[in-house]
């Protein structure tokens, strides 16, 4: 290591460290955590959901979009675009299920991939939905969700200043609040325990991530190898925008779905809709005969309040 790379890595250490300090003073109640409750919950998830689905294809295109303006810029090789598009390929393959696939089942787990209602965390979502309700959620893409994911697909692929950075950089770390706010919410509104184990939720803020030091320091080296150190203040505020765009979207969501409870989450409804959201989980867990993720008791959860990127 050069004296160039320990610079930038204590600067960047200071940087992770000022960004979890500025998010937590400035973003300090999630919309979901009080905003969310029985009545709008399906109106809300459907939003939720649509974002969901189109997070993996949007992140894929905007390593696409930053190693085009790459080239347009003339050069030889660009490092932004070869490290956000290593870091972002990984998000994707980890939103896919690509990533626990082979971990569990090395090069054998491959052979699972096209099997995506399993894999795809937004396929684990629409199943923890249809337990809760009871019956299908409908992704919808509102104004306001559409409006979001354009402007996240916008700050996802402009390297200038390395903007792309910040944006995945606030994406990842609003999303484990965001999540956690909506569990909480959920439990609350549905009269769950939080160690229910439903498998999007509890895939993403129940119990200890074995991988999560690994995350966090991901990050760190990811801001160091690309923001110079005089960069510092412009990138924490970058980072910052990134987190507001999402936590934004949250609160105008959150807002809409009043009155709307009860147009969203369209579909059939199944057999047992009758039963408490409680019991439903059980039922569906006895079908399989295990839970499909998880086959032990589940540790103690905890929140990471770590800036880091692991969702
Ligand atoms: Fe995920």
């Amino acid at each position: 290591m050069d004296a160039h790379e320990i610079g930038s890595g204590q600067g960047s250490a200071a940087i992770v460290d000022e960004l979890n300090r500025r998010i937590g003073e400035r973003f300090r109640e999630h919309p979901f955590r009080n905003g969310v409750n029985k009545e709008n919950f399906a109106a809300v998830s459907a939003d939720y959901l649509a974002m969901s689905i189109a997070f993996p294809f949007i992140q894929a295109g905007a390593i696409h979009a930053t190693y085009k303006a790459a080239l347009r810029a003339g050069g030889d090789t660009d490092k932004n675009a070869e490290i956000t598009g290593a870091i972002g390929a990984y998000l994707v393959w980890d939103e896919v299920g690509g990533h626990k696939l082979t971990l569990e089942s090395g090069n054998q787990g491959l052979l699972q991939l096209p099997a995506t209602r399993r894999n795809y965390h937004a396929h684990w979502l629409r199943r923890d939905l249809r337990t809760i309700l009871g019956k299908d959620v409908q992704p919808h893409r509102s104004a306001a969700t559409t409006r979001y994911l354009d402007q996240l697909l916008d700050g996802l692929s402009d390297s200038r200043r390395n903007r792309n950075v910040a944006y995945m950089i606030g994406f990842e770390c609003h999303a484990q609040e965001m999540i956690g706010a909506l569990w909480d919410a959920v439990c609350a509104s549905f009269d769950l325990p939080h160690d229910e184990r439903l498998v999007y939720f509890w895939g993403h803020v129940g119990g200890h991530s074995p991988a999560e030091a690994v995350h966090v320091e991901m990050t760190r080296m990811m801001v160091a190898e690309l923001v110079p150190p005089d960069r510092r203040d412009e990138f924490i505020e970058l980072c910052l925008e990134g987190y507001a765009l999402n936590f934004q979207w949250c609160e105008a969501i959150t807002a809409g779905s009043i009155g709307k409870a009860s147009e969203a989450g369209s579909g059939p409804p199944r057999t047992s809709s009758h039963l408490p959201a409680r019991e439903r989980i059980h039922t569906s867990y006895q079908d399989r005969g295990h839970h499909p993720l998880f086959g032990v008791e589940p540790p103690e959860l905890g929140r990471n309040r770590w800036v880091s990127l692991q969702l």
